[in-house]
């Protein structure tokens, strides 16, 4: 069964996208002199843009979401609020997606009011339309329904989450699973594969977070 719409993103794709954005900024005319990468999701995009725009000044803030303890709403907040004099400057700020939006806003507001440049606008790889608050400036792909997009740089995290939820889920009906049956179990649910490298990276992770425990070839999850 499948939980979460999930959809392998290649690097090459991540290429071929920032390719793409990056042509169409330049088709609009806007050159930046700095680009601002959002991280930390931004930082990829934000350095082929860089390439491609033959921009040489690249910085980043980051702007993310945190669970308050014992809260279910998540507040986006600026993790280091830097100051730093960007007047007189064109900035591009650069995220990959733009879901809600909220990371994006509170960058996109504390750069205009903290760092002053001259402009600022948005680009994004992708722009789920349907649920974000606010429209990049520029973007590549227009996202209809909503989906998780598994980026290259969030594989070993999200895999990590992805199998600890599954095995967290059935540990009162099955403790002990062979590789095998992770692996299975992990392509049904997400329907996504991740190739054996992060697979294996990813149970050592939960080996080393204490939430499974290997016997020779089985993986047992630990009751805390
Ligand atoms: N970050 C925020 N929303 C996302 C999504 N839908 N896919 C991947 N990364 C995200």
């Amino acid at each position: 069964m499948v939980r979460v719409p999930t959809k392998l993103v290649t690097w090459d794709e991540i290429v071929e996208w920032s390719m793409g954005l990056a042509e169409t900024i330049k088709r609009r005319g806007f050159k930046p002199d700095i680009v601002i990468a959002v991280s930390r999701g931004g930082y990829v995009p934000a350095r082929l843009i860089c390439d491609f725009l033959l921009v040489d000044n690249l910085i980043s803030l980051q702007s993310q979401h945190w669970t308050e303890a014992a809260k279910v709403a998540e507040k986006a907040l600026i993790k280091f609020p830097y100051k730093v004099d960007l007047s007189g400057l064109r900035a591009l700020l650069v995220d990959d997606i733009v879901d809600t939006g909220d990371t994006l806003i509170l960058a996109k507001d504390f750069i205009a009011s903290e760092w002053n440049p001259k402009d600022l606008k948005i680009a994004a790889l992708q722009w789920i339309s349907p649920v974000a608050k606010i429209k990049p400036d520029f973007y590549y792909i227009e996202v209809k329904e909503w989906i998780w997009f598994q980026y290259p740089w969030t594989r070993h995290e999200d895999t990590t989450q992805f199998i600890k939820r599954i095995l967290l889920e059935k540990k009162e009906i099955k403790r002990e699973w062979s590789y095998n049956e992770i692996k299975t179990e992990f392509e049904e649910s997400y329907g996504i594969f991740v190739g054996d490298a992060y697979f294996k990276l990813a149970l050592n992770t939960l080996v080393e977070l204490g939430i499974l425990e290997k016997k020779n070839d089985v993986f047992v999850i630990k009751m805390t």
